[in-house]
C-alpha cells in the first residue's frame, strides 16, 4: 500500500469530499486521488499545463482543483478564511521535511480540519540514517554528501509523530503504517483547541536520534500496514 492507496481508501470509506495536500511537486500523489474538491499547496509546483490537462482527461475531478503557490505557513496565515470555510476532511502533509515544518503543518491542519477528518503524513519512518538527516531542503541534503546516501530523504519528520503522542496522548489516535517511508495516520479522539508548540516537549523530542527510533519504534507507534483495516 502506497500513500495514494491509503488516502483513496480514507476518502472512499469515509465518503470524504475535500482533500488538502501540502507539498505537491509534480502532482504524483495529488492528481490520481479521486475526491471532489482538491486543494494543493506548494511554493514551487512542477506541473506543466500539459500535465494538468492530461490529468483532467484521466480524472475529471481535477477540473475543480485549486492551487496555492505558497509555503504552507504563508498559506495558513494568509488563507485562514478560505481554510476554515473549506474545512478539509483529509490532509496529506508532504511539504518541507523537517520536524518543525511538518509539526506546524499538522497543527495548522488540525485547526481547520473537519471534526472527523484524518491527517496522513509521508516520510515518518526513515529507511536509513542518511535519509533521516536534518536539512532545509532535498538539495541541501544532497550537498552534504552523506555516508550511505541512497537518494532518499525523509528528514526528521518522524519526530512530529513522537511530539503528537507526547503532547496529546489519548486525545489523538496516532500511528505510522510501515509502508512507503512510513505513513503517519492522525485522527482526533476528542476536541483539541491547543495548537501552540510546547517548547519543552519540542526540545526534548528534538534531541532524539535515529538510533533512539530504531531501538524503540513504539516512539512513533509503528504498525503493520494491514492495521489500516482496523483504523477505517
Ligand atoms: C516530496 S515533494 C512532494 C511530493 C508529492 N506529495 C508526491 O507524493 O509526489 C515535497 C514538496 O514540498 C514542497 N515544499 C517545500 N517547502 C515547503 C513548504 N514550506 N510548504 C509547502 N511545501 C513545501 C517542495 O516544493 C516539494 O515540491
Amino acid at each position: 500500500m502506497k500513500r495514494v492507496d491509503l488516502i483513496q481508501e480514507i476518502v472512499n470509506k469515509r465518503g470524504f469530499k475535500r482533500y488538502l495536500e501540502i507539498g505537491t511537486y509534480k502532482g504524483e500523489s495529488f492528481f490520481p486521488i479521486n475526491c471532489k474538491y482538491k486543494v494543493a499547496v506548494d511554493p514551487q509546483f512542477n506541473i506543466p499545463l500539459k500535465r494538468k490537462f492530461k490529468w483532467i482527461v484521466k480524472n475529471a475531478n481535477n477540473l475543480f482543483n485549486k492551487y496555492f503557490e505558497l509555503t504552507s505557513d504563508v498559506f495558513f496565515e494568509k488563507n485562514g478564511k478560505f481554510a476554515s470555510k473549506y474545512r478539509p476532511q483529509v490532509v496529506f502533509v508532504d511539504g518541507l521535511h523537517t520536524f518543525k515544518a511538518s509539526l506546524l503543518d499538522v497543527l495548522n491542519s488540525m485547526k481547520y480540519i473537519d471534526t472527523d477528518g484524518i491527517i496522513v503524513m509521508h516520510d515518518c519512518m526513515p529507511p536509513n540514517r542518511a535519509a533521516s538527516t536534518y536539512a532545509n531542503s532535498f538539495k541541501e541534503a544532497i550537498a552534504m554528501k552523506l555516508e550511505g546516501w541512497t537518494g532518499e530523504w525523509t528528514g526528521d519528520v518522524w519526530k512530529t509523530i513522537v511530539y503528537l503522542k507526547q503532547k496529546y496522548g489519548e486525545k489523538l489516535n496516532v500511528c505510522v503504517l510501515d509502508t512507503d517511508y512510513g505513513l503517519g495516520y492522525i485522527e482526533k479522539n476528542s476536541l483539541i483547541e491547543d495548537f501552540k508548540i510546547d517548547e519543552v516537549i519540542f526540545k526534548k523530542v528534538n534531541q532524539l536520534t535515529y538510533d533512539d527510533l530504531l531501538n524503540d519504534t513504539s516512539l512513533i507507534n509503528l504498525v503493520d500496514k494491514n492495521h489500516v483495516n482496523e483504523l477505517l
